[in-house]
């Protein structure tokens, strides 16, 4: 049974796009079979690992018929596969609404092929739109990457309760974790961050926390993850560090 695992939170700019594509890149070094999902017509999941005009995206798999195996690209990392996004999945909020069974069509077009992978990540958008809902409908659980400045917490309630929701449909789905990002710009106010969504999430939040880090930042420049493209840094070092307490999670809760 592979993992089926939706990085969320409806704010724009909290690291979704950067843990969804360093964690799969990492899951993949370790020698995990990874698939990354990107379900944001902002496409930067898929220009992140690389993959450049795609001969099939995700939005071609909801509304045009075609297999998401067809669909899914390799990409430059071993053991990582991607279905790919594009601006055309901008229109699918629009058109999922027309459709019967509206917030099942992702967990349609992936479930024939997530037996393939030991992972599933799937990059949502920044909103709590059909899309989202679509991705937390096909998960198994949700990653929150939590950024900490000023409002960090503003929302949460929302996602929170979009995920309840959810529940009515897909009753397995549970939170996998919180993720602190961009720790130190102000340590003062990335601690504070860390406390309050500690007080409020008490068993939900990861050891590991991501550092504010240029090479992060740097590397979907380059199209790749930032675990490769400079894999001393400390950023990387810190998605490392995180894919393994997330896989030890994984053995917890399976053992
Ligand atoms: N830990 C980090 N350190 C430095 N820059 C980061 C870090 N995480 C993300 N970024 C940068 O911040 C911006 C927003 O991150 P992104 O992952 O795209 O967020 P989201 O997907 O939630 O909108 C991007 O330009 C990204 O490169
Ligand atoms: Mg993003």
């Amino acid at each position: 049974m592979p993992r089926i695992v939706a990085v969320a939170n409806q704010k724009g700019g909290v690291g979704k796009t950067t843990t969804a594509v360093n964690l799969a890149a990492a899951l993949a070094l370790s020698g995990r079979n990874v698939l990354l999902a990107d379900l944001d017509p902002q496409a930067n999941a898929t220009s992140g690992v690389g993959v450049d005009n795609p001969a099939h995206t995700v939005y071609d798999c909801l509304f045009k018929d075609v297999p998401a195996a067809k669909a899914i690209a390799p990409t430059s990392v071993a053991r990582l596969d991607l279905l790919p996004s594009g601006a055309d999945l901008a229109g699918a909020e629009l058109e999922l609404a027309d459709l019967d069974h509206r917030e099942t069509h992702v967990r349609r077009v992936l479930s024939p092929v997530a037996g393939r992978y030991d992972v599933v990540l799937m990059d949502c958008p920044p909103a709590l739109g059909l899309l989202t809902v679509n991705a937390l409908t096909a998960a198994g659980s949700v990653l929150i990457p939590v950024q900490c400045e000023y409002y960090a917490m503003e929302g949460l309630g929302r996602l929170i309760a979009t995920i309840e929701r959810v529940g009515g449909l897909n009753p397995v789905l549970s939170i996998e974790g919180i993720l602190l990002t961009m720790w130190d710009a102000r340590p003062t106010l990335s601690r504070q961050v860390s406390e309050e969504v500690k007080k409020f999430f008490p068993d939900k939040v990861y050891q590991s926390v991501i550092p504010r880090n240029v090479a992060l930042a740097e590397a979907p420049g380059y199209g790749r993850p930032g675990v490769l493209y400079n894999a001393m840094s400390r950023g990387a070092r810190a998605y490392m560090e995180f894919a393994r307490e997330f896989s030890a999670h994984e053995q917890k809760s399976a053992g």
